[in-house]
């Protein structure tokens, strides 16, 4: 693994190795599935940064569940632009389940504020946010994850799913902004 790298015009140093965020996600799963073990469960994965953590984090899961996706984008560049866009609709019954979203980074709170209000229009039983990444420092909402890897700085990260202008997203680990 690199220990330094260029995306962009931005240089980024290694934070957390894959194996730091394996063992990691198999303690998030297991206290998950110790809480719920239900078929009533469905994992609803925000697109497009969570993709490498849910895929990771369900093949731990090793109990009865639904898994399901919504695309959303607030982020541009290294700022949340503060408006949440919904770029494809909830396809799963959702009523009277137990609904738990899987995000890569919950940073401002804006966009799992904004998706938690849109999911109570399909009745679910109870909705929780399980979230690989979580920036207390530049946290707005009021309800933080339930269910978190690591709490972390307030420097931008890319890698491990997660973008810088699109670029990053296939890293196996994860990597904070130099400054
Ligand atoms: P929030 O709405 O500010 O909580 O940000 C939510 C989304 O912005 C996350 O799900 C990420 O996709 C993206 N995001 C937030 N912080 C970072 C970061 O440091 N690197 C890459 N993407 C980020
Ligand atoms: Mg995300």
């Amino acid at each position: 693994m690199q220990k330094e790298l260029k995306i962009h015009d931005k240089v980024f140093e290694l934070y957390l190795s894959d194996k730091e965020i394996a063992s990691q996600i198999s303690r998030l799963s297991q206290k998950v599935k110790n809480d719920y073990d239900s078929d009533n469960l469905v994992f609803l994965i925000v697109l497009n940064g969570a993709f490498m953590f849910a895929s990771d984090f369900l093949k731990n899961y090793e109990s009865a569940c639904s898994i399901s996706f919504v695309k959303i984008s607030s982020y541009q560049g290294m700022a949340s632009s503060g408006k949440v866009k919904f770029e494809s609709e909830i396809s799963v019954d959702l009523t009277q389940k137990d609904v738990i979203i899987l995000e890569d980074i919950v940073d401002t709170g804006l966009s799992i504020a904004a998706l938690s209000e849109k999911l109570i229009e399909y009745h679910p039983k109870s909705i929780n946010v399980c979230s690989l990444l979580f920036k207390p420092n530049s946290f707005q909402g009021n309800h933080k994850p339930k269910y978190i890897g690591f709490s972390i700085p307030d420097k931008f990260v890319v890698g491990y799913g997660m973008d810088y202008l699109q670029k990053g997203r296939n890293l196996k680990d994860l990597y904070q902004l130099k400054e």
